[in-house]
């Protein structure tokens, strides 16, 4: 739980897929809000986490079955606004004293249409206005009678109580998931229910960067702080806000594995270095990587040798700081919220991308991790507040074993260079063209074959290379990006042109899943 002085909204979290929306849909509106589980959200956490309001998610149990997951009967008796959304709303009225069936022919999958019963709902207002709305529905079970005091006021073909609500206790229930973009008035209810609630929408980036600072001065102390940069945007933003908080107790350790991009390396130096004036280790470790991954095809070999030798080189100049007594890493909420599993028990699923994995129990090191309750988006904001360029910000990500994991097969000092001058070349076309914004990634990988080509009048036997550009919300799904074929040819025209090494360009238009969006 966090120490945060804005008034918060408890989510309460049943296993939903979507259950992160309803917190973005939240911060939208600049509402503090934190997701529990529900295995977590007792009577004591309800008391110490004091929320203003509460929403219960959707989730894929039934209440009909007798170990299906409930909140505490106290949450019904705070005196507080409770939106219930899907199983959430199946809950409430159970729970408070209405009737839940299963299917049975009534299931509702997809987008459905609701029409208004009672118009005087302060939830509604601005719905209805061409007579009813698109929503998302996504149940099996259905409400069969509801809660004493709550009345209808929407319903639709499946869902006689899509909307209902208890006005006298401040309980609203909706079947539906407004969340969703598929439900694409669906922020206007829940900017209803937490203005009802009395939320002034006062968690701004500047109100929060103010309070990180004040947290992270708290947590250090006068202890020194070490944080590995790698140049993308979370680890950047967390350096520089660290740095704001507490100067050059913090030294930042970037470590160059001969795997970065063209002019990447100097860019990220001259920039916190010179521009920042964070005291920083430029650790230029190329020798030491590219001679161990010498001769290695296997991706996942590679990948575990860059883990490897990057914690020791982590290590070994982190031990030049003396005394550090914290890490600090760019963790994203997405990358902690715990997830719920029906199976087994509560299960935490943390995705732990990040490359000083396993350092902190190694070096006997505490966390710094001011990001935690931020989305991606939500982090450029702050990094745009802490003065960090647009440019930079802006910036596609950058994976942690860099141009290892886009060069299939045996990595070569050779390849490498080849690669880095055709990806260079892409990304200025994706510039010139004004496509880098709308492109969540774009790259070059160099395939392990040769072909042959002719050039003038001579015969060539090079590389040929795969471009890759993605839209992705978080990387999780993809799609290949739709170039025209004007935009394709002139870009494959300009690479075999400029890069010597390379006679042959495709381009992959494989989504994510089936394809990965890297190559290894
Ligand atoms: P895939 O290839 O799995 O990539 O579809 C999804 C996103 O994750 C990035 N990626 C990584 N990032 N360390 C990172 O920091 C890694 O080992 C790693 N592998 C993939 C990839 O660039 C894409 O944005």
């Amino acid at each position: 739980m966090t120490n945060t002085s804005h008034d918060r909204l408890l989510i309460i979290d049943f296993g939903s897929q979507v259950t992160q929306l309803i917190a973005r849909r939240l911060r939208e509106l600049n509402v503090y809000c934190e997701i529990h589980p529900f295995q977590k959200v007792t009577e004591e956490f309800l008391a110490e986490f004091s929320p203003k309001a509460v929403i219960f998610s959707g989730g894929p149990a039934s209440v009909i079955d007798a170990s299906s997951p409930r909140p505490p009967t106290s949450v019904f008796d705070l005196g507080i606004p409770i939106l219930g959304i899907c199983y959430g709303q199946q809950v409430m009225m159970q729970m408070l004293g209405g009737k839940v069936e299963r299917g049975h022919g009534t299931a509702e999958f997809g987008r459905a249409f609701v029409t208004p019963e009672e118009s005087d709902l302060l939830l509604l207002k601005g719905w209805f206005d061409s007579g009813r709305e698109q929503v998302w529905m996504s149940h099996g079970d259905h409400v069969s009678e509801i809660a004493p005091g709550f009345k209808v006021f929407g319903t639709s073909p499946n869902a006689p109580y899509a909307i209902t609500a208890d006005t006298a206790r401040n309980f609203y229930a909706v079947q539906f998931h407004p969340e969703v973009h598929h439900t694409p008035n669906g922020s206007k209810l829940y900017e209803n229910f937490v203005r009802m609630a009395g939320f002034t929408g006062d968690w701004t980036m500047g109100a929060y960067k103010d309070e990180a600072i004040r947290k992270i001065r708290e947590q250090v102390g006068d202890k020194k702080v070490i944080c590995g940069l790698s140049g993308g945007v979370d680890s950047s933003v967390a350096a520089v806000l660290i740095h704001e908080a507490i100067g050059d107790q913090l030294t930042c350790v970037f470590v160059d594995h001969g795997l970065l991009r063209q002019g990447e390396a100097e860019e990220v130096v001259t920039m916190f270095r010179d521009h920042y004036n964070m005291p920083l280790i430029h650790a230029d470790e190329q020798d030491l990587f590219l001679g161990e991954l010498d001769g290695q095809f296997d991706p996942e070999t590679k990948r575990k040798i860059i883990g490897r030798l990057f914690i020791d080189v982590f290590q070994k100049h982190a031990a030049e700081v003396g005394g550090a007594k914290f890490l600090a890493q760019g963790t994203l909420y997405p990358d902690v919220i715990e997830s719920v599993s029906f199976s087994g028990g509560p299960s935490v699923t943390i995705k732990s991308h990040h490359n000083v994995g396993g350092l902190p129990e190694k070096m006997g090191l505490k966390l710094v991790e001011p990001l935690r309750e931020l989305f991606k988006d939500e982090v450029r904001a702050l990094g745009l507040e802490l003065g960090l360029p647009d440019s930079f910000i802006g910036r596609h990500p950058f994976p942690g074993p860099g141009l290892a994991i886009r060069c299939p097969g045996e990595i070569t000092r050779e390849k490498l260079e080849i690669l880095r001058k055709a990806d260079a070349v892409f990304i200025d076309q994706i510039r010139k063209h004004g496509l880098y914004d709308e492109i969540w990634q774009a790259f070059v990988a160099i395939l392990p074959v040769r072909t042959v080509g002719v050039m003038g009048d001579g015969r060539t036997y090079d590389f040929a290379c795969a471009l890759r550009a993605v839209t992705s919300v978080d990387g999780m799904t993809a799609d290949y990006y739709p170039f025209s074929h004007e935009f394709l040819g002139e870009t494959a025209t300009r690479i075999i042109n400029e890069v010597q090494g390379i006679n042959r360009v495709t381009y992959d238009i494989t989504s994510k899943p089936p394809g990965t969006i890297e190559w290894e």
